[in-house]
This record gives C-alpha cells, sequence and structure tokens, in this order.
C-alpha cells in the first residue's frame, strides 16, 4: 500500500463528494493501481454518489477502483461470536459458573456484539480493511486507499480506538467478570467442596491462553495500524468559506495531529462569479474574504479552491467534473497524491 488518503470535516460541505471524485480521477491518472474508496459515515452515501448500489461489500466502480460502504455492525459481530464462543466455554469449564443453570443464555444476553460502541465497531472494521493480510485474503492489494470521514469527534475515535480497544475490549470483558461474580457468590460453600476434584484446570489453562491472545493479537493489529496511518496517511480536511466549517477544520486539525499528517485543505461550493445576483455577489465577497483567512490559518498546506458546479455532481462523469473543478484540468496523479505547497 502507498498511500491512505483521509477527508475530514464538517457535515454539508463536500467530503464524500470530494472522496468520490479524488478516487475517479486518481483511476483515470492511473490505470494500473488498484483504489478502494471506502465511507465510514454512518449515513453512507457513495451509493447515491455513483448511482449504483454499493453496501457491505467490494463493489467495483471503474476498471480499477472499488467502494464500500461498511457494515461495521455486522463485522463486530463476526469477531465477538468467536471471542463468545470461547468465552462459553471457559464458563462452562469453570467449577462454579459452570453449574448456574443456564450460564450459557447469560453469557448470550451480557456479552453481545451491541454492547461494544460504534466507533470501536467502526475501528475494528476500519483496522481489518487496512490491515494488508486481511486484504490479501480477498484478493485485491490497494495500493491507495481514500476514506470518507465523519465528523470531527467520531474521526477521532477511529484513529484512538487503535491504541485503545484492547483496554476498551479488556474493560467490556471485566464487566462480564463481575457480573458472573455474583452469581457464584450465590453458590454455597458446600458445593464449592463438592465440586473441586472435578475441576479441569488445565483445559481452563488453554483456553484461557486463547482468549489472551485473540487480545493480543487485536493490540498487535492496532499497533500495525496506527504506524500505517502515521506513515502513509494524509489528512485533507474539507470546508466551505464560513465561520462554522472553518472553526470545525482548525479543531480537526490540533485533535488529529498526534496521529496522522495534515497534507490540504480543500475550501468547496464557493459561489461562482453572479451576474445578474446583487445578493450573490454579496455572499460570494463574505466567501472571499473567508478563503484569505483560512489560507493564512493553513499557510503552510496546499489548498483547493472548488466553486460550487451548476449541476449537482453524480455519476462518474459529475464527479470527474467535480474533480476538474477541485485538481484544475492538467493536474498529475503525484499533485494529488503527495501536495507540495
Ligand atoms: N462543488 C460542489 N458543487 C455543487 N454541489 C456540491 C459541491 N460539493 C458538494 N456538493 C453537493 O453538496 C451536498 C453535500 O455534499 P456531501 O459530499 O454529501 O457532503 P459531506 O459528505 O461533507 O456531508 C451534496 O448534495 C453534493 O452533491
Ligand atoms: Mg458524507
Amino acid at each position: 500500500m502507498e498511500k491512505i488518503i483521509v477527508l475530514g470535516g464538517k457535515g454539508g460541505v463536500g467530503k464524500s463528494s470530494i472522496s468520490a471524485s479524488t478516487a475517479v480521477l486518481l483511476s483515470d491518472l492511473l490505470p494500473y493501481k488498484n483504489i478502494l474508496l471506502i465511507s465510514f459515515d454512518m449515513a453512507h452515501n457513495l451509493s447515491d454518489l455513483f448511482q449504483i448500489e454499493i453496501g457491505n461489500k467490494l463493489t467495483q466502480l471503474t476498471k480499477n477502483l472499488w467502494g464500500i460502504e461498511p457494515d461495521a455492525d455486522s463485522y463486530a459481530k463476526k469477531y465477538t461470536k468467536e471471542l463468545i464462543e470461547k468465552m462459553k466455554i471457559l464458563m462452562s469449564q469453570m467449577p462454579l459458573v459452570g453449574m448456574i443453570p443456564q450460564i450459557e443464555k447469560f453469557i448470550d444476553t451480557t456479552f453481545t456484539a451491541d454492547s461494544i460502541p460504534l466507533a470501536l465497531k467502526n475501528a475494528m472494521f476500519f483496522q481489518k480493511i487496512l490491515d494488508a493480510e486481511d486484504i490479501n485474503t480477498q484478493e485485491i492489494q490497494f495500493d491507495i486507499i481514500i476514506a470518507d470521514f465523519p465528523p470531527t469527534a467520531n474521526m477521532i475515535t477511529l484513529f484512538e480506538i487503535p491504541e485503545d480497544q484492547v483496554k476498551v475490549m479488556l474493560k467490556y470483558s471485566l464487566n462480564f467478570y463481575n457480573s458472573i461474580k455474583g452469581a457464584i457468590r450465590n453458590v454455597s460453600k458446600v458445593w464449592r467442596n463438592i465440586i473441586k476434584p472435578f475441576d479441569n484446570y488445565e483445559k481452563r489453562r488453554e483456553l484461557g491462553k486463547e482468549i489472551f491472545n485473540m487480545i493480543v493479537e487485536l493490540e498487535r493489529r492496532g499497533e500495525r495500524i496506527s504506524d500505517l496511518i502515521h506513515d502513509i496517511g494524509s489528512l485533507r480536511l474539507v470546508t466551505i468559506a464560513e465561520k462554522p466549517s472553518f472553526e470545525e477544520i482548525k479543531r480537526a486539525r490540533d485533535l488529529t495531529m498526534r496521529y496522522i499528517k495534515l497534507e490540504g485543505v480543500h475550501i468547496n461550493m464557493i459561489t461562482p462569479e453572479p451576474k445578474k445576483c446583487d445578493f450573490c455577489t454579496k455572499i460570494r465577497l463574505q466567501q472571499l474574504k473567508y478563503t484569505l483567512e483560512i489560507k493564512k490559518e493553513f499557510k503552510k498546506l496546499k489548498i483547493w479552491e472548488s466553486e460550487k458546479l451548476r449541476e449537482e455532481p453524480i455519476g462518474l462523469d459529475g464527479l470527474r467534473n467535480l474533480a476538474f473543478e477541485v485538481y484544475g484540468e492538467n493536474i498529475s496523479a503525484d499533485e494529488i497524491l503527495y501536495p507540495k505547497v
């Protein structure tokens, strides 16, 4: 993998549209590279942009571009199912716990994928996608990934969680363990002594190790992914030339600094030069004032300016139009991938 481009910013400023346009343009410019466009917004809209149903599966959009709107929930379910199966066996092997009536049902209802925070699920999925090993199993080796991220608060959790997910998982397991402990306390002492000779300690130890290894593997992957994002990740913040979204990208810059390199800012939907519209002229002037402020604030970064198009940029051709508006007609792939000021 060469590059992971991440687009962030406030809702409604054009993150998804610019992500999709960038992906289409790169796929045109680099016919021999495989490109993946992935949406992390909860309200996925890549399907609307490409006017083709994408959903939770790799969907081919051009010869060398694929898209996916992951269902993080279903991935987390698969992962926790494996963990839960092991937990169940372990619990049923424990001298007292195994005797609690309906222990399996209890485990099923307390230890579920639904109780994992959505941010963690998304992050687990993000890691799965970025993890070269997993990508190989899908038999497409992606060279460039373009990630359409949710607005700032949720964006941060995607970066933080590779570091924190093991803590979250452990906390979650510990809560579960505590609820079991309550149940054990109710079993009498007499019972404990009767059961002791039948305790299969070795088997429990093995199972314990397997569960531990699953968690260690999760942590390793988290570290691998954090390094990858740090090394080849490139954040581009999208804003319109107005105060609230400008404030948001300043905050996003400060909060993401320790995880990913910020390489550019898109100022999108600038009102075009109007012909017969005094009100539009006023808006445009106001936006140009903000554009100057944004450029001053981010003066060390590449700034891309794009006007509001007359037609909604959808479908491959619409997205190509937006790409030309954003990057200009004669841009090279390198200028997009490795922007210089
Ligand atoms: N430069 C542009 N010109 C015209 N319409 C645009 C432009 N950029 C985005 N849009 C439109 O603005 C709306 C919001 O864009 P979207 O990409 O969904 O934003 P976000 O992903 O940040 O929420 C969409 O209807 C999109 O088609
Ligand atoms: Mg969006």
